[in-house]
C-alpha cells in the first residue's frame, strides 16, 4: 500500500502468541490483557534499546474490547481491564517515541468472540480508531465469508484513508482465503494492505515454526514477487524469548524471517527476556539484513540431500544474505560449497558471520568453504563484494 508506511518491513512488540485472551487480571495481574500489560512493553522497548533497533510498534491483539459497542455504535475497551481508555495509552505509547497498534476483525465477531467490525460498521471503526490515535490496524477476518471479504478488506483501506491520519494496514484476509492464487489476488493486497497474513497462526514449539517455513518457501514463486516497500508477505510472529525454540532454533527464525523481508513482531516477555533471546532480537547485522532498502524477499537456493538447506537474499548496494540451515537432527554438519555454486559471479567478496560476528575479508568465488551447522541451526552471511582486482590495478596504474 502506497501510504508512505512500512517501506521496509515493520517492527515492534504484538500481544497475541504470548498473552493470547488471558483476561483474568485479578489473578495474573501481569500476563492479562490490560492497558499495564501494553505500558510496561513500551517501557521495555523505549528503555532497552529495542526502539533504537527499528522495534517501534506496540500492538494490541483480539480481547482488548468490552462485549458490546457504545450508545453510538462505536467500539470501546473492556473499562476494567483499559480504565484509562485507548487515547491515554496512545499518548503513553506515544511520549516514548513508539506507536500503538490495534486488532479489529471483519466479520460479526472476533476470533475470540468479541465485538466484530461488519460491512456497515467499517467507517465508524476506522474512524474510532483514528480519533485514539491508533498508528497500525491488523484487521483478522474471523466470522466473515469470501464475499464479504472482498468489499471489507478494500473498503476497510479507503476508510483509514479516508480519516486523514497514517494508520499502518495489516490484512489476514489471504490466509482466510488459502493464501494461494486465483483465489487470492496478490497484486491488489500489495495496492490496499501493507502487510498481509498468508498462512496460519505461528505457536511456540519449532514444529510450527517449521511448517511456516515451508509453506512459505515452498511456494516462493508465487509470494516473493509480491513483497516490496510498503507491501509485505507476514509469516507471523516472532516466538524467540518464549519456551518452545532451542538458542540454535531461535537463530534460525531470526535469520529465515530476514530472508523473508518479514515483518518482526516480537511476542514475548520483555520484562524477563534471557539475555540469548535478546542478543539474537538485538543482532544489528540480522536487523540490516531484514530492513534493506531495496525490499526484495529473499528465497531458497538449494534443498540437498544432506538436509542442508540454502536460503538467499539480495541487497542493496550488490550486498546478499545467504544461509545455511540444518534440518538434520544428528550432530553439527560440515557443508562444504563455493560462492560460485551459489551462484555469485566471479569476484572476491567480503563475508560477515552475522551471528558469530566474525569477518573474513576474501573470499573468491571460486574458492570452497565449509560451514559448520547446528542441527535445526543456522550459519548466516552478510556478503559485500570487494572492488575487482582487475579495476584496482587501473586504478594504481593510472594514479602513478
Ligand atoms: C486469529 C489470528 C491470530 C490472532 C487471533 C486472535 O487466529 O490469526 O493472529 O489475532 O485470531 O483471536
Amino acid at each position: 500500500l502506497d501510504n508512505g508506511l512500512m517501506r521496509t518491513p515493520p517492527m515492534g512488540w504484538l500481544a497475541w502468541e504470548r498473552y493470547r485472551c488471558d483476561i483474568d487480571c485479578d489473578n495474573d495481574p501481569k500476563n492479562c490483557i490490560s492497558e499495564t500489560l501494553f505500558r510496561d512493553m513500551a517501557d521495555r522497548l523505549a528503555e532497552d534499546g529495542w526502539r533504537e533497533l527499528g522495534y517501534t510498534y506496540v500492538n494490541i491483539d483480539d480481547c482488548w474490547s468490552s462485549k458490546k459497542r457504545d450508545g453510538k455504535g462505536r467500539l470501546q475497551p473492556d473499562p476494567k481491564r483499559f480504565p484509562g481508555g485507548i487515547p491515554e495509552l496512545a499518548r503513553y505509547v506515544h511520549d516514548r517515541g513508539l506507536l500503538l497498534g490495534i486488532y479489529g476483525d471483519l466479520g460479526t465477531f472476533t476470533c475470540m468472540g468479541y465485538p466484530g467490525t461488519t460491512l456497515d460498521n467499517i467507517e465508524t471503526d476506522a474512524q474510532t480508531f483514528a480519533d485514539w490515535g491508533i498508528d497500525m490496524l491488523k484487521f483478522d477476518g474471523c466470522y466473515s465469508n469470501a464475499t464479504e471479504q472482498e468489499k471489507g478488506y478494500p473498503l476497510m483501506s479507503k476508510a483509514l484513508n479516508a480519516t486523514g491520519r497514517p494508520i499502518g494496514y495489516s490484512c489476514s484476509w489471504p490466509a482466510y482465503q488459502g493464501g494461494l492464487p486465483p483465489k487470492v489476488n496478490y497484486t491488489q493486497l500489495g495496492e490496499i494492505c501493507n502487510l498481509w497474513r498468508n498462512y496460519g497462526d505461528i505457536q511456540d514449539s519449532w514444529d510450527s515454526v517449521l511448517n511456516i517455513v515451508d509453506w512459505f518457501f515452498n511456494h516462493q514463486d508465487i509470494l516473493q514477487t509480491t513483497a516490496g516497500p510498503g507491501r509485505w508477505n507476514d509469516p507471523d510472529m516472532l516466538v524467540i524469548g518464549d519456551f518452545g525454540l532451542s538458542l540454535d532454533q531461535s537463530r534460525s527464525q531470526m535469520a529465515l524471517w530476514a530472508i523473508m523481508a518479514a515483518p518482526l513482531f516480537m511476542s514475548n516477555d520483555l520484562r524477563t527476556l534471557n539475555s540469548e533471546a535478546r542478543t539474537i532480537l538485538q543482532n544489528k547485522a540480522v536487523i540490516a539484513i531484514n530492513q534493506d532498502k531495496m525490499g526484495v524477499q529473499g528465497r531458497r537456493l538449494l534443498k540437498e540431500k544432506s538436509e542442508i538447506e540454502v536460503f538467499w537474499r539480495p541487497l542493496s548496494n550488490s550486498d546478499s544474505a545467504l544461509v545455511f540451515f540444518s534440518r538434520r537432527s544428528d550432530m553439527p554438519y560440515r557443508y562444504t560449497t563455493s560462492l560460485g555454486k551459489l551462484n555469485y559471479k566471479a569476484g572476491s567478496y567480503k563475508v560477515y558471520d552475522v551471528f558469530s560476528e566474525k569477518l573474513m575479508p576474501g573470499l573468491s568465488d571460486t574458492t570452497d568453504f565449509t560451514v559448520s551447522i547446528n542441527p535445526s541451526g543456522v550459519v548466516m552471511w552478510y556478503i559485500s563484494p570487494l572492488v575487482p582486482l582487475s579495476f584496482r590495478q587501473n586504478y594504481r596504474v593510472s594514479s602513478l
